[in-house]
Formats: structure tokens, C-alpha cells, sequence
């Protein structure tokens, strides 16, 4: 076993700034990470974490699915509700919502007919979503319990790591993960994803997380405006596999080159916005991809990635069946993902980057969501 999953839980509690216990514009707060008993899952003990920085903002995040059920930044008016759509409870979690807040994997989105060939075999997927496969399958990473480590540092940081099992979900290779969620200063919530494996597979990962940046799921999102710096994007068929194609987005519903509200042309998309965007940045550097507004809290988010992907998704299948935790309906369009992966169906399509891992090799990528106040 290598040290990071012989690793045990540590709580750590960092005290590094705290100067004035009066809340004011410039008061500071505790930066720590706590820890709470939230069940127990296949056995294992599952936890809450709470990650707070210096300035206040609070992410909660579970080692259930990994899951983040919840952020707070304030609004321009100081008001403190959560920009992440979630649950209280783990029991709603085990109800199965579309993947909220989740760490998304073995392949984030879909493989086309559950199936692919790698070095001549081929593999089948569980078909979770008609005959495709979405999500890493029946039981992909959002649905197991991780093992979590907290990092003694001044920034409170979480590390999740999770052995997927050579042939799990049916997927070759034991494939090690580790992922690490990082509230920084700044109030960005910086994602690391690592993995290794044993056996040449397919890997995608990404985390699902649910925004709506008015805090309020009374609200749609077709009022926020949104920035995607991509040129092209993957059209889909009918079952939102893409058809191979890269467009371009210039003179179509899909261009966001220039901010939109996403309810300026989301009637001439058929469902609503469901479809992987294709990046300008192409280094696989850390660069700033999307900018998410909404003017009435003032609240902005930014996302940056090495990814070479985004899946903008508008909520439409979100259908009220779920109630967010201040017991409102989570209805259609109340929330979006902004889901930084490879394409969906890569392991079918060779034109796409590949997103097979060798043996010997290192899966790393990074992403940050940044929530920049405009006041
Ligand atoms: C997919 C949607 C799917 C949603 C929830 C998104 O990443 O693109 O089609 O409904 O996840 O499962």
C-alpha cells in the first residue's frame, strides 16, 4: 500500500490569522478544516468536512462521492447563501440526484453504446443512460466512499484517494486516484485531480457541482450571464453523443466567445444546453476558460482549467423532484454545470485527445472555480 491510502483521517486546525473577532470589511477569520460524523456507506464511516478561509467563505465537502454540498461567499450586500445547490443530510445524497456537487468518474459523461476498444479488446460498460454510459457507470466514483487526509498548512485543504479496482464498472486496471480540493485566500475552490494505473484505460475525471449564483434555486439561471473562450464545440445526436464533429460556435446559439445571458438563445437548443465546448487554451497550461455572472448578488465565477474541454449543462432534466436545503424545489434550469473534462465518447473517437492513461504514466489535471465579487 503507498502512503497516501495507508494515510488515517487527521483533523487539523489551523490558526494562522486571527487578529479581530469583529465581523467588519476587513475582519479575518479562522482558517480550518473540521470535521463531522455524517453516516456510514458499504460500511464506512462517512464525514462532512467544513474548510473555512480567512475570509469567511465556507465549503463543505463530503467523503461520500466527494462530494461539495455547499459554498458561501457573500453577495454584495453581505448576504451569506450557498452558491452550490446541496443537501444537509447524507440520506438525500443516497437518493441518487443527478450526481450533485459529485467527483465525477472513471469517465466523466458519456461513452457512447457502453462500450470501447483499447489495444484491440473490447470492453463493456454498464448502460446507465439508454444505451449509453454516463458517469463512470451503476456505481461510479460519486457513489463510493473515499479515504480523506486534511493538509497541516495555513490553506485549508482536503485530500481524497480511492482505489478503483482493475474491471470495476467494467473498466481495465487498478486505478489509483487522488484528488485534492483546496479553499484558497482568494476564495477560489482549486480541484487537483492525480491518477496512476496498471493497465492502459480510459480515465475523465471532474467534479458535478450544481451553481446558482444567486443562492436562491427560486431563481432560474437563464439571467446569468456567461463567457466561454472556445471557438467550437462537439455537436451531439439525439442521444448526446457527440457525432465527431468540431464546430464552430461563431453565428450559432453556442457562441459565448462574448458574455450572453444563457437565456438569450437557449429556446433554439433543443433540451437546452447540453454540450462540450471545445477551448481555445490548448497547452494544457492552467488558463482562465469561462466567466459566470449574475449582476443581481453581484457575484461572479471564474473558471480555469488545464482541460482541454468544458461541459456547459443548463439543468434540463433538473424536474423539482429534489428540494435544496432551504426546502426549495430544485427546478428545471434552476442551476448549471460548468464540468471541465475531455470531450464525452473519446475512447470512440479518435479524432478527439485522447483520454487513455498508460501504465507509467501521470493523470494530472487542475481546475479552479473562482468567485470574484463585483460590488
Ligand atoms: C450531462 C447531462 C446529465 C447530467 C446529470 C451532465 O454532465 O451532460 O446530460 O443529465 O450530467 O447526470
Amino acid at each position: 500500500m503507498t502512503k497516501w491510502f495507508s494515510a488515517g483521517l487527521i483533523i487539523v486546525a489551523i490558526a494562522f490569522i486571527s487578529c479581530n473577532s469583529t465581523q467588519n470589511e476587513n475582519s479575518t477569520t479562522m482558517a480550518a478544516i473540521t470535521k463531522k460524523d455524517w453516516g456510514e456507506v458499504d460500511g464506512k464511516q462517512v464525514y462532512l468536512y467544513t474548510l473555512t478561509n480567512k475570509n469567511g467563505d465556507v465549503v463543505t465537502i463530503s467523503n461520500y462521492g466527494g462530494t461539495v454540498t455547499f459554498w458561501t461567499s457573500p453577495d454584495k450586500s453581505g448576504n451569506k447563501s450557498s452558491i452550490i445547490i446541496g443537501f444537509d443530510s447524507l440520506s438525500t445524497y443516497l437518493q441518487k440526484p443527478p450526481y450533485f456537487g459529485a467527483l465525477v468518474g472513471r469517465y466523466g459523461n458519456r461513452i457512447g453504446d457502453a462500450k470501447f476498444t483499447l489495444d484491440g479488446k473490447e470492453y463493456k460498460l454498464a448502460a446507465n443512460n439508454g444505451k449509453n454510459a454516463l458517469h463512470g457507470g451503476l456505481k461510479g466514483f460519486d457513489k463510493v466512499v473515499w479515504n480523506a487526509t486534511t493538509v497541516s498548512d495555513t490553506i485549508p485543504s482536503l485530500t481524497l484517494t480511492y482505489l478503483s479496482k482493475d474491471g470495476e464498472e467494467g473498466y481495465p486496471g487498478n486505478l489509483k486516484v487522488i484528488v485534492q480540493y483546496t479553499l484558497t485566500e482568494d476564495n477560489e475552490l482549486k480541484i487537483e485531480y492525480n491518477a496512476t494505473t496498471d493497465k492502459a484505460t480510459p480515465v475523465n475525471l471532474t467534479n458535478h457541482s450544481y451553481f446558482n449564483l444567486t443562492g436562491d434555486v427560486n431563481n432560474t439561471i437563464l439571467n446569468h450571464s456567461l463567457m466561454i473562450d472556445a471557438d467550437n464545440y462537439t455537436p451531439v445526436d439525439t442521444s448526446l453523443i457527440p457525432t465527431g464533429e468540431i464546430k464552430p460556435v461563431k453565428g450559432t446559439p453556442f457562441d459565448f466567445t462574448t458574455a450572453k445571458p444563457i437565456g438569450r438563445d437557449i429556446d433554439s437548443v433543443p433540451g437546452g444546453y447540453d454540450h462540450n465546448w471545445v477551448l481555445n487554451s490548448k497547452d494544457g497550461s492552467l488558463q482562465k476558460v469561462a466567466v459566470l455572472s449574475d449582476s443581481v448578488s453581484g457575484r461572479s465565477l471564474e473558471v480555469y482549467t488545464t482541460e482541454p474541454g468544458l461541459q456547459f449543462y443548463t439543468g434540463n432534466f433538473l424536474d423539482g423532484k429534489f428540494i435544496n436545503r432551504d426546502g426549495k424545489a430544485i427546478n428545471l434550469h434552476t442551476a448549471l454545470c460548468m464540468e471541465t473534462q475531455h470531450f464525452p465518447d473519446s475512447p470512440n473517437k479518435p479524432n478527439f485527445p485522447s483520454t487513455i492513461l498508460q501504465p507509467g504514466q501521470q493523470y494530472h489535471t487542475e481546475t479552479i472555480y473562482k468567485v470574484v465579487l463585483n460590488k
